[in-house]
């Protein structure tokens, strides 16, 4: 039964030779082949059942020419989902698909802002938002977020200051928080969305994680454009179900602009990058993980909470030198190693040659992030097992000789 439905997440599946970036591309990164790869966020766990025979279906076909023609039954599935697991209702006129949310970024940074504009981001966080927007040659300006007692808040103040003195134009929310693991309050996204509005700034609101939100840890996630209706007349909202059911390769995301204006615009850059073209397999995997998956998804996340907890309880009893930050959302754990005393590059060494894991070093992910690493748990326990030994192993003996 588990297996038939891609249920057993115990099960170690080879990825090798599928040009999995996290398998295939070590020597093209500079990495050993023999490390424990727990970096970049896709999962080690086959897609529901339901999706792989969806598609499956559709293959049998035979004819897969351009698509683009977003279909009720595709969009259904989308906005059933929204409604009934964040309680939000999407419209279809605010529907534009983009192959990535990364891509959905640069568009949006690119129709709404001019050469050398400010974009605000809360570092340390996802480091593709900062290379979106230095890259299209954008002013990148940081509101650290604050690390007190083992968790992560928003600094308002210096939020608002950076805004007036920078003239920024847009704001990139990531909610949930990668790497940090926040899920941001209605509170803390009401005073956000309050200052954007006060000082006339565009939202991005990246919410690809909003499905891996740990209700057993008390945490629920909040829609930021549904909060206010002057919030949804300027937001961006980036949704996909990539995260959700490990489909990235698919390159399925759907962004919702509910105000037309910047709808058309950001539609019309999309055509001027020659991104008009939507991937035949990514709608139908969507459809059918948002038809089906749901029983998936949850059997998924009962399992992360397990790894979150045995990961913990590891750390805690034999590896007190290693703080977990305990995450609220995201399947990415983000870990404070700044008790060993070592530099971000001696860090980096450290993990990949004495420990054997390839994790992401803290720094990429910009101020804030040195002392820490950030480790993705979406991985057979017994995998992370051995990590755990192997990283156990080489602190004690870094220990045992300083
Ligand atoms: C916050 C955030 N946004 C976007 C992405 C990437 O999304 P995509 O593959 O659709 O560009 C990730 C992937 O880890 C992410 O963590």
């Amino acid at each position: 039964m588990n297996s038939k439905s891609n249920l057993d997440f115990n099960e170690v599946i080879n990825r090798h030779n599928t040009n999995s970036v996290k398998y295939d591309a070590a020597a093209k990164m500079g990495k050993p082949s023999n490390l424990i790869p727990l970096w970049v966020a896709d999962m080690d766990f086959k897609a529901p059942k339901e999706v792989i025979d969806a598609m499956k279906e559709r293959s049998e076909h035979g004819i897969f020419g351009y698509t683009d023609a977003i279909s009720e039954s595709y969009f259904n599935a989308v906005q059933n989902w929204m409604i009934k697991h964040h309680q939000w209702t999407p419209q279809k006129e605010w529907l534009v698909m983009t192959p990535s949310i990364v891509n959905a970024i640069c568009v949006a940074i690119r129709t709404l802002t001019e050469v050398g504009d400010s974009i605000i981001v809360q570092q340390p966080v996802y480091h593709p938002f900062a290379e979106s927007i230095l890259t299209n040659q954008r002013n990148l300006v940081v509101n650290p977020l604050v690390y007190t007692d083992g968790t992560y808040q928003i600094d308002f103040e210096d939020f608002e200051r950076k805004i007036v003195e920078n003239q920024v134009k847009m704001f990139i929310l990531c909610n949930p928080h990668n790497p940090v693991g926040r899920v941001w309050s209605k509170e803390d996204l009401t005073k956000l969305g309050d200052l954007c509005v006060k000082h006339d700034v565009i939202v991005v609101a990246d919410e690809i994680h909003a499905d891996f939100v740990y209700e057993d840890f008390g945490n629920k996630h909040v829609v930021f454009s549904d909060l206010k209706p002057e919030y949804l007349n300027r937001t961006i909202t980036c949704t996909a179900p990539s995260k959700s059911f490990n489909l990235a390769g698919l390159q399925q995301s759907n962004i919702f602009i509910a105000n037309e204006v910047i709808r058309e615009n950001f539609k019309k850059e999309l055509v001027r990058m020659g991104l008009g073209n939507p991937n035949v397999m990514g709608f139908v995997a969507c459809q059918a993980a948002y038809e089906h998956g749901e029983s998936w998804l949850k059997a998924l996340k009962a399992y992360l909470v397990e790894n979150i907890r045995f990961i913990e309880g590891f750390l805690e009893e034999k590896l007190p030198e290693v703080k977990l930050i305990r995450p609220q959302g995201t399947y990415l754990l983000w870990l404070d190693f700044s008790a060993l005393g070592l530099t971000p590059a001696e860090l980096n060494s450290f993990i990949a040659e004495k420990a054997g894991l390839w994790l992401n070093s803290g720094t990429m992910f910009g101020v804030g992030g040195e002392g820490f690493q950030r480790m993705n748990i979406t991985y057979p326990k017994s995998t992370l097992e051995k990590a755990l030994n192997q990283l156990y192993n080489a602190v004690r003996m870094r220990v045992a000789n300083t």
